[in-house]
């Protein structure tokens, strides 16, 4: 049972998760009222006293990022300005996340634009899942965690109890993430040689590492205009690959996204829901896993001063039974 002075909030990105993670810890929504004029620009109000309380404020800034955020910024101000005691954002997908550098001469480094806008706003803590490149929590100079989906995923890929499997990265960015699934299900890995000859535009080559034979579990942490990994999955099969399944921590799906994955050679695509998948993309080649359990006990335990090392140890554990 949480403490008292304990506060659940959600803005409007991802409502359904809030409601996940406040049914498993028990306690209700804090009302909140968020409203947009005809100009576009957003308006928020608390509708319950937060003075002295420990505030979760759970908002993805998926797309619209630039509104979810402005969402998120505002209603933190509203909340920073109600007294409480802390209040921490808990952000499952951070959007703006990969232009972490300057690949070109004046171009923005926007994740660090954003971090420092977060923390102006009065944030204390941030909560996030799987970073596109883990340096980015160095970006804040509050205390933020970047929680890590493998175990949630690899527990997946053991239930599907499948003999002969490789771990593919989908470029040379992800060989680590695919190196520490591979670790965890004792299985080799493979990498794809992608090139991006423009944003938005994923090109494949080559495949190092052998899948001849195999089940494919392409490893990822975005899956956007669903380029990349459409591509992977049908450059696996032409090097011989048995099946093809791809997972990735946050589904954005943008554009034709859904319409690439059904004409594409994979058989399943899984991700979590970091970001809402509104019921118009949903098909049967995609499926979803909740990080609703991990994000409460991740809550809970920011709240009540636990460390979070035992529940992945625990994860760990029930895995290495379910691979015996
Ligand atoms: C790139 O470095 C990321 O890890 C993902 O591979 C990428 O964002 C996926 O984008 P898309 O689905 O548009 O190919």
């Amino acid at each position: 049972m949480l403490k008292e002075h304990f506060k659940l909030i959600s803005g409007t990105a991802n409502k359904k998760l809030a409601e996940e993670v406040a049914k498993i810890l028990k306690i209700p929504l804090t009302p909140v009222d968020v409203r947009k004029f005809n100009d576009g620009e957003i308006y928020c109000r608390i509708l319950e006293s937060v003075r002295g309380c420990d505030v979760y404020v759970i908002q993805p800034t998926s797309s619209d990022a630039s509104h979810n955020l402005m969402e998120l910024l505002i209603m933190v101000d509203a909340l920073k300005r109600s007294s409480p005691d802390k209040i921490t954002a808990v952000i499952p997908y951070y959007g703006y996340c990969r232009q972490d550098k300057k690949t070109k001469p004046r171009e923005p480094i926007t994740a660090k634009l954003v971090a420092n806008m977060i923390e102006t706003a009065g944030v204390d803590r941030v909560i996030m899942f799987d970073l596109h490149v883990a340096q980015v929590q160095g970006f804040f100079d509050i205390p933020s965690d970047n929680l890590d989906v493998i175990p949630i995923f690899a527990d997946y890929i053991a239930g599907k109890k499948l003999k002969d499997i490789v771990i593919v990265s989908p470029d040379a960015g992800g060989a680590a993430r695919a190196r520490s699934f591979g670790k965890l299900l004792n299985a080799p890995i493979a990498i794809i040689d992608k090139r991006r000859p423009e944003q938005n535009v994923a090109q494949v080559e080559n495949v190092i590492g052998d899948v001849k034979g195999k089940t494919a579990f392409l490893v990822d942490d975005i899956i956007d205009t669903a380029g990349s990994i459409a591509e992977a999955a049908n450059i696996l099969v032409k090097f011989g690959a048995k099946e093809v399944y791809a997972l990735a921590t946050h589904g954005v799906l943008s554009d034709s996204a859904i319409e690439k994955i059904s004409k594409s050679s994979i058989k399943e695509a899984i991700v979590t829901n970091t970001i809402n998948i509104p019921k118009d993309k949903m098909t049967s080649k995609l499926k979803i896993i909740s990080i609703a359990p991990l994000l409460a006990e991740t809550i809970k335990r920011t709240h009540e001063g636990l460390p979070m090392g035992v529940v992945y140890e625990e994860m760990y554990k029930k895995l290495e039974k379910k691979l015996k």
